[in-house]
C-alpha cells in the first residue's frame, strides 16, 4: 500500500488549511506535543465534548499556538487543545505533578457524571490517537466515583520516529467535592522494533472485522447473485421470447378473427412506456444526484483501497467532499440530459434543484443535529467559517461544475431516441391484482438488495459508532459491486411485472423499487440502535437517527438511479425489438 501524501498536499491547499507542519522524525530532546482532544460516552464515538469542558487543567508549560484544523477535521469536531506537559523526546519522566485543581462542587457532579457514564477522551502524540478512561464507579459501592489522576505514558521510539505508545490511567483518587486534586505524569521511553509504516497496525482489529466472516456474507451474496442473474435471464429470455412468437402468430390469427391481440401483456402499453415520467424536473435531478452519489461513492471506495486514510484525522471526510465537488458535472450530465430528452423547458431550474438537492438534505439535518450539539456545548458544532466555507463549495465549485455538466448533457444527449411513439392520449391503466399495484413491488423489490448488504452494514456502522477502524475497503467494493448487480436484477424482473399488468408507470416505479432498499436498511439501524448499541439521551439519538436517515437516503438515490438505469436499458431493448407497423 502506498501513501499518498502529495494527494493530501494538494487536498491541503485546495481547502487553504494549513496542517500542523510534522515531519514525524525528532532529535534527542525535541519536544513532543501531546494534543488533548475530545471528551465523550464509549457508548458513542459520535458525541464528543471538548477535553478541558471537564474540570482537567492544564499543565505549566506555555501554551503553544492553536491547531489549524482541515476541513473534515472541523466537520468531525476535532479540538485539538494543547496540554501543557513537558515531553521531550527519549527523555524519561519520573511521576511528576503537572497541576492541581479544585473540585468544587459543580466540578465534583461534572466529574461523577462523565464517570457514571463510562466517558472517554482522546489525545493525540505524534498524530497517533491515544484513549484512556476517566475513572471508575466503585464497584462495592456505586455512590462512590473514583478518578484517574495519573497518567503514564510508555512511548515506544524507533529510530528518530515515534512508533508506538501505551497509556495507563493510574492513580485511583476517591472524588469529592471541595477538594484539591493533584495532576500528575509520567513518561517512559522505550526502544521499539515496529517500523513506522506500520505503527496503526495496533489499531486494527482484525479479530472484529473477521475476514472469514466477510468471506461467508461475500459468498452468500455472490450465490445469491449468480441465482438472480440467471433467473433473470431465464424468465425474460424465455417469457420474451415466447411473447415475441405469440405476437407474430397473433399477427397472423389477426387477419381472420379480430382483436385477439388485444388482450396481454406489456406490449400492449408500448405507446405510453416512453411517456415521461411525472414531476419531470423532480425526477431528473434526482437521476442525476444517483449518478453523482454513485461516482463518488466508488472513486472513495477506491482511493480509500490505496491510501490509508485512518492515519490521518478526517482525511476520508475531507476527501470525499473534494471528490463530491469534482465530480458535480456528472451530475449535471445525467440529470440535464434526462431532464432535456423527456422534454422539461425549465432547465435553468433543473440544474440548481439537481445541483443542491443533495447537500440540502445534508445541511437540513446537520443543521438541526448542530443545533442540538450547540445546545449540549458538544465538540460537534459545526464552526461557523467551516459552514461558510461548505457553502462557498456549493456555490463557487459544484453549481458551475454542475452547469458545465448540464450544457454538455443537453448538447451531447439531450434528443430522445425512443422505439416506439408515444400516444396523445394516455391508455387507461387497468385494474389487477393487490400485488402487482406499484407500492407492493417498490415495497418487496428492496428486500433482496438488503439481504445482500446487511452483514456489511453492520461492520459499518460498528465501526462508525464505536470505537472501530474500519479498514475492509476491498469487502466494502465488493459488496457495493454485488448491491448494485442485484438492484439491478431485481428491479429489471419487477418492472417486467408491472409492465406486464399494463401498467407503464415504470419510470417511478423503478427508481422506487431500487430506493426501497434504504427502507429496509433505516430498519436495520432501528434495530441496531436498540440492541447492538448503549446510546442515551436526546442528542444521542437526534445524532444517531438523523445521520442514518441521511445515509439511507442517499444508499437510497443511489440504488434507486441503479434501478431506473438498469430498467431503462431494458426496456429499450425489449420494444426495439417489436416491430410496430
Ligand atoms: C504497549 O502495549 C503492548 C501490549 O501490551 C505491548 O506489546 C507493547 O510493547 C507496549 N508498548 C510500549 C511502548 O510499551
Amino acid at each position: 500500500m502506498f501513501r499518498s501524501k502529495s494527494l493530501w498536499l494538494i487536498l491541503s491547499l485546495v481547502y487553504a488549511v494549513l496542517a500542523d507542519e510534522h515531519d514525524h522524525n525528532y532529535k534527542d530532546g525535541d519536544e513532543v506535543v501531546l494534543w488533548m482532544n475530545t471528551i465523550g460516552p464509549y457508548s458513542n464515538r459520535q458525541e464528543t465534548y471538548s477535553y478541558f469542558s471537564l474540570p482537567f487543567c492544564k499543565g505549566t508549560k506555555e501554551n503553544i499556538e492553536h491547531y489549524h484544523e482541515t476541513l473534515g477535521e472541523a466537520l468531525l469536531g476535532v479540538e485539538l487543545e494543547y496540554s501543557g506537559l513537558d515531553i521531550r523526546f527519549k527523555v524519561n519522566q519520573p511521576k511528576t505533578e503537572y497541576c492541581k485543581k479544585y473540585f468544587n462542587v459543580d466540578d465534583f457532579d461534572a466529574m461523577s457524571f462523565a464517570i457514571a457514564h463510562n466517558y472517554w477522551y482522546q489525545m493525540y502524540m505524534d498524530d497517533l490517537p491515544l484513549w484512556a478512561l476517566v475513572g471508575e464507579v466503585d464497584s462495592s459501592d456505586p455512590t462512590t466515583f473514583i478518578f484517574y489522576s495519573h497518567k503514564k505514558f510508555e512511548i515506544g521510539y524507533n529510530g528518530e520516529q515515534i512508533v508506538d505508545i501505551n497509556i495507563t490511567a493510574e492513580g485511583k483518587t476517591t472524588l469529592k467535592s471541595n477538594r484539591e486534586v493533584s495532576f500528575t505524569y509520567e513518561i517512559i521511553w522505550k526502544k521499539s522494533e515496529i517500523s513506522f509504516e506500520n505503527r496503526f497496525d495496533k489499531y486494527l482489529d482484525p479479530t472484529f472485522f473477521q475476514h472469514r466472516i466477510h468471506w461467508f456474507s461475500i459468498f452468500n451474496s455472490f450465490m445469491m447473485v449468480i441465482f438472480l442473474v440467471g433467473l433473470v435471464w431465464m424468465i425474460l429470455l424465455r417469457t420474451l421470447n415466447k411473447d415475441y412468437a405469440r405476437y407474430h402468430k397473433d399477427m397472423d390469427l389477426e387477419s381472420e378473427d379480430g382483436d385477439l391481440s388485444d388482450d396481454y401483456g406489456w406490449k400492449q402499453v408500448h405507446g405510453d412506456v416512453f411517456r415521461p415520467p411525472m414531476f419531470p424536473l423532480l425526477f431528473s435531478s434526482f437521476i442525476g444526484t444517483g449518478y453523482h452519489l454513485l461516482i463518488v461513492m466508488f472513486v472513495t471506495i477506491s482511493l480509500a483501497i490505496l491510501s490509508e486514510f485512518y492515519t490521518e484525522r478526517g482525511s476520508l471526510l475531507s476527501a470525499t467532499i473534494f471528490i463530491y465537488a469534482i465530480c458535480a458535472p456528472v451530475n449535471g450530465y445525467a440529470g440535464g440530459s434526462m431532464y432535456s430528452r423527456v422534454g422539461g423547458k425549465n432547465w435553468i431550474k433543473q440544474m440548481v434543484v439537481s445541483a443542491f438537492l443533495f447537500p440540502s438534505m445534508i445541511s437540513t439535518i446537520a443543521l438541526s443535529v448542530n443545533a442540538v450539539a450547540i445546545y449540549y456545548h458538544a465538540s460537534r458544532a459545526i464552526p461557523f467559517t467551516t459552514m461558510l466555507a461548505i457553502v462557498c463549495i456549493c456555490a463557487f465549485v459544484i453549481l458551475p461544475l454542475n452547469f458545465l455538466g448540464t450544457v454538455l448533457g443537453r448538447n451531447l444527449k439531450g434528443v430522445a431516441d425512443i422505439p416506439c411513439r408515444i400516444n396523445v392520449v394516455p391508455r387507461p391503466i387497468p385494474d389487477k391484482k393487490w400485488f402487482l399495484e406499484p407500492w407492493f413491488i417498490v415495497i418487496v423489490a428492496g428486500f433482496l438488495p438488503f439481504g445482500s448488504i446487511f452483514i456489511e452494514m453492520y461492520f459499518i456502522f460498528t465501526s462508525f459508532w464505536a470505537y472501530k477502524i474500519y479498514y475492509v475497503y476491498g469487502f466494502m467494493l465488493l459488496v457495493a459491486v454485488i448491491l448494485m448487480i442485484v438492484t439491478a436484477c431485481v428491479t429489471i424482473v419487477s418492472t417486467y411485472f408491472l409492465l406486464n399488468a399494463e401498467d407503464y408507470r415504470w419510470r417511478w416505479c423503478s427508481f422506487l423499487a431500487g430506493g426501497s432498499v434504504s427502507v429496509y436498511v433505516y430498519l436495520y439501524a432501528l434495530y441496531y440502535f436498540f440492541f447492538k448499541t448503549k446510546m442515551y439521551g436526546f442528542f444521542q439519538t437526534i445524532f444517531y437517527f438523523g445521520y442514518m436517515g441521511l445515509f439511507s437516503m442517499a444508499l437510497g438515490i443511489l440504488c434507486g438511479t441503479v434501478g431506473y438505469m438498469s430498467t431503462a436499458s431494458f426496456i429499450h431493448k425489449i420494444y426495439s425489438r417489436i416491430k410496430l407497423d
